[in-house]
């Protein structure tokens, strides 16, 4: 009982850990990031601000803020062997193929911040996490275009930063639109973190053996990848772009809802919201502003509109309670900045990674803390003698 509300002894007794960190409340609605409600943040606060009070419990002073902006601005270089290390991927390899093994890869670079033991390169390879995520989506991007990375440059903000490592070319420097970073940051809080989602439960289950978080996080990014999970934004686009006119949405609810089909609506349903996610209503507000601040008018805009409107009012999608999520309106405002639908679930793990890091130091701190073992209903056969083949 944490006073603001407590747990349900059922939940309790089926909660696969204990964190303080974010709380939903999926009948209601709510997100609450160390108690600060999710629509309040992505209003008024930044991203690099939500990622210190992840980590840290509490919002922080000016100075504090400064003071971690500054620790991560100048940890977001990679180890130039590393581009050495893109080159050996296919120019047409998925974005979060090569991510994965980047990622994955990086504690064959910064084997001075493995050791779980030691507490400074725990802070170490959190930090090196969370700054160079940007640096190497951007180069994955920029490898898939054929183009040359771009270095960060520190004088910009972590957005901005990364804006400018994904959109710039030697030919032509990128000033990032303020319209743009602004998007782009709130869309990182959007996906900063979710309690135990599937992905930040890899991440916590990789991290209970003791393995090193370059590779926990690696985990998480894989987790991440399925179109139930965080592919699913890739995988919504498409479908509101196959779908293209209001008039095929028949077709496509149709489908949804035939058990028959394994097409599911994506961007919709969720396993903890039965309500609106909070997200989603943020970045269907943001959807409007972003576009008509770009000035761009894009059909899938008003596709998605009637779509949610359509589902919303049909009775199968209420028996179930089935509402948007983070995903549904997230492609069309990450399409408008400029980023192929390959690139979002890319952007996702950016921005869960301060997700996950912040969830696995809460548990790798825990001294407590023993490794996972999650258990099973066996339902196979009873114990039985071997039979020689001669005699099957
Ligand atoms: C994320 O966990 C998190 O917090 C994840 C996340 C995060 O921030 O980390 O919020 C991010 O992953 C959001 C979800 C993104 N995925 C999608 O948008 C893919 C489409 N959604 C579905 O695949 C589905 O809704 C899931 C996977 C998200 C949840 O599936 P569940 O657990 O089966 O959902 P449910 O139990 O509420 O389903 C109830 C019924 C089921 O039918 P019955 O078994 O009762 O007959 O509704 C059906 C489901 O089959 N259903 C859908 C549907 N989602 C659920 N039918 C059609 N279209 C859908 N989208």
């Amino acid at each position: 009982d944490s006073g603001a509300f407590t747990y349900d002894p059922g939940f309790t007794s089926t909660a696969s850990c204990e964190s303080k960190i974010t709380y939903i409340d999926g009948d209601q609605g709510i997100l609450l990031h160390r108690g600060y409600p999710i629509d309040q943040l992505a209003e008024q606060s930044s991203f690099m601000e939500v990622a210190y009070l992840l980590l840290n419990g509490e919002l922080p002073s000016q100075s504090e803020l400064d003071k971690f902006v500054t620790t991560i601005t100048r940890h977001t270089m990679v180890h130039e062997q590393l581009s050495t290390f893109f080159r050996g991927f296919r120019r047409d390899a998925h974005p979060m193929a090569i991510l994965c093994g980047v990622v994955g890869a990086l504690s064959a670079f910064y084997h001075d911040s493995t050791d779980i033991e030691d507490p400074q390169q725990r802070v170490i390879a959190s930090y090196r996490l969370i700054a160079k995520m940007p640096t190497i989506a951007a180069m994955a991007y920029k490898y898939s275009l054929g183009q040359p990375f771009v270095y960060p440059k520190n004088d910009l903000s972590y957005t901005a930063n990364f804006l400018r490592m994904t959109f710039s070319v030697p030919a032509e420097e990128y000033e990032p639109d303020p319209v743009i970073v602004d998007a782009m940051d709130k869309i990182f809080i959007l996906h900063a973190d979710h309690e135990q989602n599937a992905s930040t439960s890899t991440v916590r289950l990789a991290g209970s053996s003791g393995a090193n978080p370059f590779a926990c996080i690696a985990a998480g990014i894989a987790c991440l990848w399925g179109p139930a999970h965080g592919g699913a934004n890739e995988a919504a686009l498409n479908m509101l772009r196959e779908i293209g006119t209001p008039d095929r949405i028949p077709e496509y609810i149709a489908r949804a809802k035939n058990k028959d089909d394994p097409f599911r609506l994506m961007g919709f349903g969720h396993r903890v919201y039965k309500n609106f996610d909070p997200r989603a209503k943020v970045l269907s507000k943001a959807a409007t502003d972003v576009l008509d601040k770009l000035g761009i008018d894009d059909p899938v805009l008003n596709t998605a509109r009637e779509l949610e409107q359509v589902a919303l009012n049909d009775p199968y999608f209420i028996e179930k309670k089935l509402y948007p999520n983070v995903d549904f309106y997230s492609g069309v405002i990450l399409s408008a900045i400029g980023f192929p639908t390959t690139m979002f679930t890319v952007l996702f793990a950016l921005a869960r990674t301060v997700g996950w890091v912040a969830q696995w130091n809460e548990m790798i701190s825990d001294p407590a803390q023993k490794i996972g073992r999650p258990r099973q209903l066996y339902s196979g056969a009873t114990q039985r003698d071997y039979v020689s083949v001669d005699k099957r």
